[in-house]
């Protein structure tokens, strides 16, 4: 059969992942998501989910789950501009937009839609595309589907965005694109200054939010907000899959005639089902909450500055950022995965990460703070970490 030549192919391609150490096996866990969860019947701290402030399963949104799903439905079996548009749909997208001071907002199943279904609608062949080489695969993906002129600078580095906006200088629209917070290395896009090279050379710029919105910035409104320079951008994507909740969804706010383009030319909105409205409600009360947590942000901040410095006094090298992602450079693979697999042991539930997802050579355990942590939980990470540093050789 002609399958079995492909199984035959793919069954090969996985043993060769496995054999370098590559192959993604996924842990189950048995319970629902949260500060603590069991792992094989073991209780861990959990220290890899985006749940940066604590709010996945948060009663108040699995009860605006429940009264979308009574009050409309389960889904809509329908895109938004056939019979898919309910009245909650608007709503959430004036929220989101008025969250953030933009004109309108355009929801999406995911991030992943959002960021994949932005491009192309907005730039053509006449236009240019500059985006930072260590932008999210969604990033990466919605540009490629885009026919733009590419450009791609040097991770936050001015110069070379200089450079590239200077190569691009006679494209119709310009638009520079960044993640706001690098997932793997918990630094920040130099925004204030990305705003100042596109004022001089007449770009737009436009973010990818998910690992900001909700918890960074003094209210909430994310990187931009952090770095004082919310005003200046012109396209912000998100998820309410992590901070927000963490269940499911995806967002672009911008001017009101770039989303209504969007809605009428954007593929992963006009060719995929309707967000579901318990997701929808939710997500409301994901933005009511995040909106008056000025609670959990500060505790967020207590826990990952107590987290930071307890790792770096014990001896650890922790990349530096403002971000509650908090990189432990390790530089081996085998040692990162080996050390994740000795904490999960100790209760500690961490994920080393090495090349191809981060460069060759700089493994690395990432840790990510919640404000769901507790004081005494973060001491225990640090003195699972110092304990497995030391008996690895990693600290002395
Ligand atoms: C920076 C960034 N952008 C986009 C996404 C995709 O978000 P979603 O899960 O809503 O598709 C992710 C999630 O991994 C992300 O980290």
């Amino acid at each position: 059969m002609p399958i079995d030549n492909l199984t035959n192919h793919l069954r090969a391609e996985l043993a060769g992942l496995q054999d370098k150490g590559l192959y993604k096996a996924e842990r189950r866990i048995d319970s629902p998501q949260s500060a603590v969860i069991t792992v094989k019947g073991q209780e861990v701290i959990n220290f890899c989910a985006n749940n940066y402030l604590g709010l996945a399963n948060h009663p108040d949104i699995v009860a605006a789950a429940r009264q979308g799903l009574d009050e409309w439905g389960y889904g809509l079996s329908s895109v938004r501009f056939i019979c898919g548009t309910q009245d909650i749909h608007k709503q959430a997208e004036k929220r989101i937009a008025g969250f953030f001071g933009k004109e309108d907002c355009i929801l999406y199943i995911a991030c992943f839609d959002a960021n994949g279904g932005l491009f192309e609608p907005l730039l053509s062949d006449q236009d240019a595309i500059i985006s930072d080489e260590l932008n999210h695969a969604s990033i990466i993906d919605g540009v490629r589907l885009c026919k733009a002129k590419r450009f791609r600078y040097k991770h936050n580095d001015m110069a070379d965005l200089r450079a590239k906006l200077t190569e691009a200088r006679d494209c119709r629209f310009k638009l520079i694109f960044t993640d706001s917070v690098f997932s793997m290395d918990g630094d920040l896009a130099r925004l204030p200054d990305i705003c100042t090279l596109a004022d001089e050379f007449g770009a737009a710029v436009g973010i990818d939010d998910c690992h900001g919105t909700g918890h960074l910035g003094a209210t909430g409104r994310g990187a931009a907000e952090e770095l004082g320079v919310l005003d200046r951008i012109d396209i912000i994507t998100g998820t309410l899959g992590k901070t927000l909740g963490g269940a499911a969804g995806g967002f672009t706010v911008s001017r009101a005639e770039v989303v209504d383009w969007l809605k009428n030319r954007s593929r992963p909105y006009l060719f995929s089902n309707s967000v579901p409205p318990a997701l929808v409600q939710a997500g409301m009360q994901a933005f009511d909450i995040a909106s008056s947590a000025d609670d959990l942000r500060a505790r967020l901040r207590e826990n990952t500055a107590r987290l930071r410095s307890g790792l770096e006094a014990a001896g650890f090298t922790v990349k530096p950022g403002p971000t509650p992602i908090l990189p432990v450079m390790l530089g081996d693979a085998a040692l990162a995965s080996g050390m994740a697999n000795r904490l999960l042991g100790q209760g500690i539930y961490v994920i080393g990460f090495s090349y191809p997802v981060v460069p060759q050579g700089q493994a690395r355990i990432r840790i990510q703070v919640s404000a769901a942590h507790t004081a005494e939980q973060i001491d225990q990470a640090i003195s699972a970490f110092t304990e497995a540093g030391k008996e690895l050789g990693v600290i002395g």
